[in-house]
């Protein structure tokens, strides 16, 4: 079974409530439900984590090392400036899906440019919410076609777990 680290950064848990014109009604954890749902078609077994705090964010990525398969991850604002962030990523060589509810291209100026994308295998933006379940699936295929790095291992059933500030 595929495992899959999800990382939600900062103020991500106020979705719902949070600029709904630019991020939607959709909370955190109607999001949550939906991946670990897909993950359940999928195969895939999911951790999920938000974290307002940068440092959390880089150890909870060095940890994925030994245990996951590939990441999907939103830095949200950390997108912008992170180089920890980007440093961690690249350290753990993991394939990773950077996604954002928003096309922050379209935005202000600073949004424009992630410090994530360059060691990102792909970047899914604009679509909202379910921009979460097209970086699930395409993580998913993505390992499928490659081969993943690490057995499996672990159990057969399909579980998710969060932890985090929402
Ligand atoms: C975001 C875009 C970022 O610029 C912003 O700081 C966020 C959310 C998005 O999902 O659209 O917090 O990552």
């Amino acid at each position: 079974m595929l495992r899959i680290l999800v990382l939600h950064g900062p103020n991500l848990n106020l979705l719902g409530h949070r600029e709904e014109s630019v991020y939607g009604t959709a909370t955190l954890d109607a999001i949550d439900e939906s991946l670990i749902k897909l993950g359940g078609e999928l195969g895939a077994e999911l951790v999920i984590r938000q974290s307002n705090l940068e440092g959390e964010l880089v150890n909870w990525i060095q940890e994925a090392r030994r245990n996951y398969h590939g990441i999907i991850i939103n830095p949200a604002a950390y997108t912008h400036t992170s180089i920890a962030i980007r440093d961690a990523l690249a350290a753990v060589d993991l394939p990773t899906i950077e996604v954002h509810l928003s096309n922050i291209y379209r935005r202000e100026e600073f949004r424009r440019h992630s410090y994530v994308s360059g060691v990102a295998l792909a970047q899914i933006a604009g679509f909202g919410a379910i921009g979460y379940l097209l970086a699930l699936r395409g993580l998913c295929e993505q390992i499928s076609v490659t081969g993943s790095k690490r057995s499996s291992g672990g159990s057969a059933s399909v579980s998710g777990t969060k932890t985090g500030a929402h």
